[in-house]
Order: structure tokens, then sequence, then C-alpha cells
């Protein structure tokens, strides 16, 4: 018989981006470095929010104004494969060569780093 209270006491009410990854971000812009530590469900551009660095967001996340374009220098692995959304904004070419939405681009690994330079 399922125990509903144990299960209900064993859900984890916290939201994906409660959860830590070892790993952090590194955004790098000219001689800047800015280092974020990596949550579980929260993309790019919120890692860059909560350290308030503007990646040129007007859309406010959505996929549309694409303008919040990154290039993961390293860890790409470490995030989640480029989607529909990001095909229409961005060539085949600058996909190879790690350019991303940062909005539409989430850490999905907890190994290394991920590096981005805007
Ligand atoms: S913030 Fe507008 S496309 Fe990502």
């Amino acid at each position: 018989m399922i125990d509903f209270m144990t299960q209900a006491l064993e859900i984890d009410i916290r939201g994906p981006s409660d959860y830590p990854f070892a790993m952090s971000v590194y955004f790098f812009h000219g001689q800047k470095k800015i280092t974020v530590p990596c949550y579980r469900g929260l993309n790019i551009l919120g890692h860059a929010q909560i350290e308030e660095v503007d990646l040129g967001s007007q859309c406010g996340g959505h996929g549309i104004c694409g303008r919040d374009r990154i290039q993961i220098t390293i860890g790409k692995e470490n995030v989640s494969l480029p989607n529909e959304t990001e095909r229409g904004h961005l060539s085949i070419q600058e996909i190879r060569e790690g350019w991303r939405l940062a909005c539409q681009t989430w850490p999905h690994r907890d190994e290394d780093e991920i590096s981005v330079e805007f």
C-alpha cells in the first residue's frame, strides 16, 4: 500500500533552480570576468541576471528578440542542445562556433564549467 503522506513529505517543494551544481558559469566581457554558481533549471540569461550582467535581452527571455547572443567557449557539452528558436536566430556556422541565445540555453550536466563570452 502506498503511503501518500510519506510520499507527500518526500516531494521536494523547491523549484528546480534551487539545486546548485558544483560547477560555475563564468561570464567574460573584455577583461572582466564574472563568476556565478551554476543552478540546475536556470538558463544562462538567468545566471547573468543574478549578477546583473546585461546580455542585451529585450524580450524578457522569450526567445523573440535574439539580442542575448552569447558564445560558449568552454563547456558546450554541459548545456542543452540548440533548439528551434535558436536556429531561427543563428546560422549553422554560428552554432558550430558555440553561439547561443542565453535565454534558450540551460546547463544540464554538472561537469567542469561553462564559460561564456558576450
Ligand atoms: S532574451 Fe530575447 S531572445 Fe533571448
